[in-house]
Formats: structure tokens, C-alpha cells, sequence
């Protein structure tokens, strides 16, 4: 989720690199870094923190002049955020710089092997590898050569930009599972950007360079061909956007565009993780032994809002393929109890900013207290992150509206993979885990297919979007989906919403319901679908109004209820994740109708960072 630009021309290269730099700051930043080619060498500058600090070091210092350059802001997945792992990266000699966004997942052994080779690495980014891979690969025959041989063996996905004082009138850029365009300047003048909005200024006429292409630019020109050398002619698009719908992808809202974003977040926080021989992961972060992770007798989770909604789903697939007892719990509760911890108890501490204060707090009463640390987080280097004994990152980007999305959903997704894990060195077969690993594949492009109903949601929110209040119901692993749905919507929305246990209605809430109390029940065909059944026929025998989410070609329940919402069928610890995105979108929906402010609502933060 970083931000690359590059330049090549006749104009004096850091002031349009610095500018497309600013327009891409909404991605994140945590550093941020430029190479420029000045009379045969390459000059390069880095800083911590916003652009304006790159700014301020380049107005007090000597910035460098030259019409060729590269430059990133980093969002940091691999690596602290400082000076060392900011980009652009070099190669031994310091005549090669690249700048990448994405994620090169066999970095480890490619690292090992080019230091038997004798290359000296600076940095802790799996990027720098690309940088003396091209070294090792350059034998005369130009920069263009020399990176179509590196990239053969990288495996991950990278959006990058290249450029070598061997080669000084030429721009190389590739494009594998990243998103990288071409900008075409007037009078021999050419860009490179992850966004478009970081060329806006100076163009409007780019090319979007499609996974497997490598584009070539030089002042007289460009060619775009496949990796594997075959000719590609691509068409020019003129942009209309304006710079604000570009920053949101064209979307009304970050939220929105965080919603849609699921697919490909889904497939970053799993990315190089998931070996399907094996029937497990592989998470580089957890770094205890598969003795230490054996050893782990209890484990207690602690997060706050949405993100101890996903601790609670991961409490119950511990206990489910785990066999291990675990306690879910408000970080907030949690920090001021008395509570039961030794060093065999596991404390997994989640949070997508990485600086929530109770979680934060939390976890560091669990550490005093003798447990093993374990962060999931979103925001690398962020406190919870650097005070964990170890942990997983999200990779999910930047999330910008304050309700949260794409980082539930990962969040799901990585303690599915924790579980994984664990449960293979204790209780899962080869065969069981093969069957998870399966399932988690599928699941991007499952949550694909649900994003295509978001036409016949807004519909469903059309109907219902005066309502004062609502209820959300399910059972199992879908208890939570419930209390997500109903936060989701009383966040943005400022309806009441009550998620419950779809149980416990016959208990107290079942009062409430009349033709004007909406019912959301989430219903997939899951270990406790017939249970479900029973629930739905209790609300709707009192009149009430229902939503049900349930497995695609399930009719069972269309005589019963209002409205019928399909997911693909999945299983059962991963159906949260689908039957969490319509309910998603039917917040977002129903809070556009009602005129809330969606990405900012009133009394809310997206970091909260004092108790
Ligand atoms: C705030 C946000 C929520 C978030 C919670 C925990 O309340 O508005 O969306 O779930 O904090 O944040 P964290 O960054 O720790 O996941």
C-alpha cells in the first residue's frame, strides 16, 4: 500500500516527483524517499515520516538536480518505518535504485543466496533483493535486460519502478499484482505511478500496465511488452476523475472503496502464507518453535470494537481446532482485572491501528504478568506491534474510514491462519488442514461474488433506512457476525442496533419485535443452521421483518422471511467473513440515504489512543 512515482524527461525531476509524492500520501506514509540521476550518479535522499519531512530535508540540504528519478512513500510491511528500509533501494554498487510496493515473498531465500554471492544488504525490506537480483542479472546488455532476468525469480507481487546510472536515459517499470500505470507528458516526457492521482497534475493520458508487463521509457518513447518478452499494444485512457474521486477510487467514500478493496486485502493478509501440500501456513512473524506454540496451555484475547469482534470468531476456532481454552475479552475490562495469566498462557492482542490504549494497556498487564505476546496488527511499527514478542501483520493498507472493513475481515483471515497453525502441531490431519487452506483460497473470490449483490442491498436498505432500531441475530460462528453487522450500522448510521445471540431473543428481546423492528438473522448452512430456523420462525410469528443472509440456492427460508441475501457456500469458521460484507454495505448504504457523514461520523475515531 505504499506509493511509487517516477519521471523521465527534460524538466528538473524532484519537484514533480515530490508533488506526485504528496497526492499519494492518503495511502499511508511512514517514510518516504527519492533517487535522482545527477551528472552519471545516482543521489539518493530519504526521510521519516510525512513528505514534508522529505521536503524539509531537501530544502536543507542539497537536493539533487536531474531529469530522471524515482521516488516512494512507504506504508511499511516488511521492516520498521525508518531511514534505512525507506525506499529507493540499492544495489551493492549504488547504480541501481528501485523503489516496490507489494510483497516478494520468497525475499528469505533469495537474500541468503545473494549473500553466499557476496552482496552486502543495507536494509530489512524483502525489496532490497530485487535491487541486487538486477545487479547479479546485468551483464552489459542494459537495464531492461537485466530486470526481465531478475524478475524471473521473484515470486510475490511487486509494482516497480527502476532506474540505473548505466543505463541513464531509461525508465523500466513491471507490474505483477501491484498497481502501476504509465503517464504520458507532452514533448518526450513520461511517468510512473501506483495511482493515478499522483500524475494528475501533469497528465491526463495514461496506460494501466496489466500483471506480467514490463514498460520501458525513454524521451523518445516507450515500448510495453509481457515479462516474457511478447509485444503487447495497450490503449491510452484519458482520466476525467477529479483528484478527490481518484484518492476514494472513484468511490463516494473510503469506506466504500475499503468494502470492495476485500478481495484483494483477503489475498494479501494470505499471501506466501499458505502451503496446500502441507495443509498449513507458513507466518514468517511467529517466531516461537513449534515446541513453544505446543506449549501455550491457554490463550486470552484482548482487542476493543471491531477488532475484538474478530477475537472473539478467533476464540472460537481456537477452541474448536485447537483444543486450547480461550478467554475473549475487552481490552478495557481485561486491564483492570485480577486476571489468571502464567507463562503458558498466549495473549493475542488485535488491533488494526496498532495504538489503542486499552489494548495497548492490556497487553502490557498480560506481559507483566508473564504471558507470551502475540500482536495482530494492521499498522506496521505501530506500539502494539514493536511491544509484541511476535505476531502477524494484516497487510490490509491503510484503512481510512473510521468504521472498520477491510481490517475485520483480515483480521478473520489471520486468525484462521494462526488457528491453522496451531492446529496442525496439535489436533488437525494433513487432510483437515488441506481442506482449510482450500477453503481460504477460495475466499477472495467469494467475496467477489457477494460484492455483486451490493445493487439488490441498496435496495434492502431503501426499505428500512427510517427504521429507529435493529436487531441482528446468529448463532456460532455467526454470533459475532451479528455484533459486527449491528456496529457497522449504529456507527455510521445512528440507528440502534442490538447484535445477539439469535438464542437468547426468546429471553428478553423477542418484547421488542413488531412490523417495525427489522430482524437481520444470518442463516448459512453452517453446524447450527436448524437451530437458526427455530429463531426465524419465532420472529417472524410476531410480526417482525426480516433480512436473512443464507447460503447461496438455500429456499428454505423464502416463504419466512422479507428479504434474502446469498453467500457462497464456505465453511463454517469463514462464513463470518462473507455474511459480514452484505451487512456491511447495507450500513453504508442505509447511512448515504440518511445523509451521515460515513468516513467521519460524529463522535467517533478511527485511533483511539487515550482510555
Ligand atoms: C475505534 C474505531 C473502531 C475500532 C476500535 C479498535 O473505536 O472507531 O473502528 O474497531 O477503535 O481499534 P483498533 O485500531 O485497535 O483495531
Amino acid at each position: 500500500m505504499c506509493g511509487i512515482v517516477g519521471y523521465i524527461g527534460d524538466r528538473n525531476a524532484v519537484p514533480l516527483l515530490l508533488e506526485g509524492l504528496h497526492r499519494l500520501e492518503y495511502r499511508g506514509y511512514d517514510s518516504s524517499g527519492v533517487t535522482v540521476l545527477e551528472q552519471g550518479h545516482l543521489e539518493t535522499r530519504k526521510a521519516v515520516g510525512k513528505i514534508a519531512e522529505l521536503e524539509l530535508h531537501l530544502a536543507n540540504g542539497s537536493a539533487p538536480h536531474g531529469n530522471l528519478g524515482i521516488a516512494h512513500t512507504r506504508w511499511a510491511t516488511h521492516g520498521a518505518p525508518n531511514r534505512i528500509n525507506a525506499h529507493p533501494h540499492l544495489d551493492c554498487t549504488g547504480e541501481i535504485a528501485i523503489v516496490h510496493n507489494g510483497i516478494i515473498e520468497n525475499a528469505a531465500v533469495l537474500r541468503q543466496k545473494l549473500q553466499q554471492l557476496g552482496h552486502v544488504f543495507r536494509s530489512e525490506t524483502d525489496t532490497e533483493v530485487v535491487a541486487h537480483l538486477i545487479e547479479e542479472a546485468y551483464d552489459g546488455g542494459g537495464l531492461e535486460g537485466a530486470v526481465r532476468a531478475a524478475l524471473t525469480q521473484v515470486e510475490g507481487a511487486y509494482g516497480l519502478a527502476i532506474m540505473s546510472s548505466r543505463d541513464p536515459d531509461t525508465l523500466v517499470a513491471a507490474r505483477k499484482g501491484s498497481p502501476l500505470l504509465l503517464g504520458i507528458g507532452e514533448n518526450g516526457e513520461y511517468f510512473i505511478a501506483s495511482d493515478v492521482a499522483a500524475v494528475l497534475a501533469q497528465t491526463r493520458q495514461v496506460i494501466y500496465l496489466d500483471d506480467g508487463e514490463i514498460a520501458v521509457l525513454r524521451r523518445d518513447g516507450y515500448n510495453i511488452t509481457e515479462l516474457a518478452g511478447g509485444a503487447i499494444s495497450k490503449e491510452v485512457k484519458q482520466i476525467e476523475w477529479d483528484l478527490e474521486a481518484i484518492e476514494r477510487g472513484g468511490f463516494e467514500h473510503f469506506m466504500m472503496k475499503e468494502i470492495f478493496e476485500q478481495p484483494e486485502t483477503l489475498r494479501n493478509t494470505m499471501r506466501g502464507r499458505l502451503l496446500e501440500e502441507e495443509g498449513t501456513v507458513r507466518l514468517g512473524g511467529i517466531t516461537l518453535s513449534a515446541a513453544e506454540l505446543k506449549g501455550i496451555k491457554r490463550v486470552i484475547v484482548t482487542a476493543c470494537g471491531t477488532s475484538w469482534h474478530a477475537g472473539l470468531l478467533g476464540g472460537y476456532m481456537m477452541e474448536e481446532l485447537v483444543r486450547v481454552p480461550v478467554e475473549v475479552e475487552y481490552a478495557s475490562e481485561f486491564r483492570y482485572r485480577n486476571p489468571v495469566v502464567d507463562e503458558n498462557t498466549l495473549c493475542i492482542a488485535i488491533s488494526q491501528s496498532g495504538e489503542t490504549a486499552d489494548t495497548l494497556a492490556a497487553m502490557r498487564e498480560a506481559k507483566r504478568r508473564g504471558a507470551i505476546v502475540m500482536g495482530i496488527v494492521n499498522a506496521v511499527g505501530s506500539t502494539i506491534a514493536r511491544e509484541s514478542d511476535f505476531g502477524m501483520y494484516l497487510h490490509a493498507g491503510p484503512e481510512i474510514g473510521v468504521a472498520s472493513t477491510k481490517a475485520f475481515t483480515s483480521q478473520v483471515v489471520a486468525l484462521a491462519q494462526f488457528t491453522l497453525l496451531m492446529g496442525r502441531l496439535r489436533t488437525l490431519s494433513v487432510l483437515q488442514g488441506r481442506e482449510i487452506v482450500a477453503a481460504l483460497r477460495r475466499l477472495p473470490e467469494q467475496v467477489e461474488r457477494v460484492l455483486e449483490l451490493d445493487d439488490a442491498i441498496r435496495e434492502i436498505a431503501r426499505i428500512y433506512k427510517s427504521a429507529t432500531n435493529f436487531l441482528y441475530l446468529g448463532r456460532g460462528y455467526n454470533y459475532p457476525t451479528a455484533l459486527e453487522g449491528a456496529l457497522k450500522l449504529k456507527e455510521i448510521s445512528y440507528i440502534h442496533a442490538e447484535g445477539l445471540p439469535a438464542a437468547e431473543m426468546k429471553h428478553g428481546p423477542i418484547a421488542l419485535i413488531d412490523e417495525n423492528m427489522p430482524v437481520v438473522i444470518v442463516a448459512p448452512q453452517d453446524g447450527v443452521y436448524s437451530k437458526v430456523l427455530s429463531n426465524v420462525q419465532e420472529v417472524k410469528a410476531r410480526g417482525g421483518r426480516i433480512i436473512a443472509v443464507v447460503t447461496e440456492g438455500d429456499t428454505e427460508l423464502d416463504g419466512m422471511v422479507d428479504h434474502v441475501i446469498p453467500i457462497p457456500r464456505a465453511i463454517d469458521l469463514l462464513t463470518p467473513v462473507l455474511a459480514t460484507v452484505p451487512l456491511q454495505l447495507l450500513a453504508y448504504h442505509i447511512a448515504v440515504m440518511r445523509g451521515c457523514n460515513v468516513d467521519m461520523p460524529r463522535n467517533l475515531a478511527k485511533s483511539v489512543t487515550v482510555e
